[in-house]
């Protein structure tokens, strides 16, 4: 299953992806937080997207196609994977056909997450990230048990760099820009599912596996 989400900023991509994962059992690609594991470790990549990540705006095309490249080549995706961020404009999406042509595959679904600016401010606005294995809550919606603290690993809860309102605007305006464009070009494909994404968690992941074809945890118990 080659599988993208595709979404606003705030929609829920990770946060559906991380269910999704675990449900077929492939990995989760996002080239957010390879990208700021990058800029986390110092790397040259990580120096270069900084400047870009920091402005909300997009890393370029050809650095980003190259992670995703080497990545899809890793043993772990030859079942396939979820590609959350990726692509994100029609040269990144050309790009990913051309990859996968290449080794005589294609992309199998794409799901489409829309969600209201209002709501993604008040989702972004709350989000906090754990700094240690990169686990997501909501401080309002999906709150951790202890304030400030990763029920996973313990870690400490940030909130990232580019939630700031001002940076946020940023994102939703370079998202309607250049990848918006990209729910045409997967309709045109035939591939596109699109899922309200206002609403419980569950109830949007059963409603992504139900698109998807497969049964939901809930009706399959
Ligand atoms: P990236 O990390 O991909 O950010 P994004 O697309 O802006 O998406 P987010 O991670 O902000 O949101 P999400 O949809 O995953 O929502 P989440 O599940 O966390 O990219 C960051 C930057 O990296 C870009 O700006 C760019 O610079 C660069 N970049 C990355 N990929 C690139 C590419 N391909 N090309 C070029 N540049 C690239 O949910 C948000 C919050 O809402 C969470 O707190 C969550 O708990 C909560 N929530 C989720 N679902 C619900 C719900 N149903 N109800 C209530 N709360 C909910």
């Amino acid at each position: 299953m080659k599988l993208v989400l595709l979404g606003p900023p705030g929609a829920g991509k990770g946060t559906q992806s991380v269910r999704l994962a675990q449900h077929f059992a492939i990995p989760q690609i996002s080239t957010g937080d390879i990208l700021r594991k990058a800029v986390k470790d110092k790397t040259k990549l990580g120096s270069l997207a900084k400047k870009y990540m920091d402005s909300g705006t997009l890393v370029p095309d050809e650095v980003v196609i190259g992670i995703i490249r080497e990545r899809i080549i890793e043993p772990d995706c030859k079942n396939g994977y979820i590609l959350d961020g990726f692509p994100r404009t029609i040269a990144q999406a050309e790009a990913l056909d051309e990859m996968l042509e290449r080794i005589g595959t294609q992309v199998d679904h794409v799901v489409n997450i829309s969600v209201g600016d209002k709501e993604i401010i008040k989702r972004l606005a709350g989000r906090r990230t754990c700094i240690s294995c990169g686990a997501g809550y909501h401080i309002l919606f999906d709150p951790p048990k202890q304030e400030g603290v990763c029920d996973r690993c313990g870690g400490k809860l940030i909130q990232r760099d580019d939630d700031k309102e001002e940076t946020i605007r940023a994102r939703l305006k370079v998202y309607q820009q250049q990848t918006e464009p990209l729910i045409a070009y997967y309709k045109g494909k035939h591939l596109l599912h699109s899922i309200p994404g206002e609403g419980n968690m569950e109830e949007i992941f059963s409603a992504i596996l139900e698109a998807l074809g497969e049964k939901s945890p809930k009706a399959g118990s």
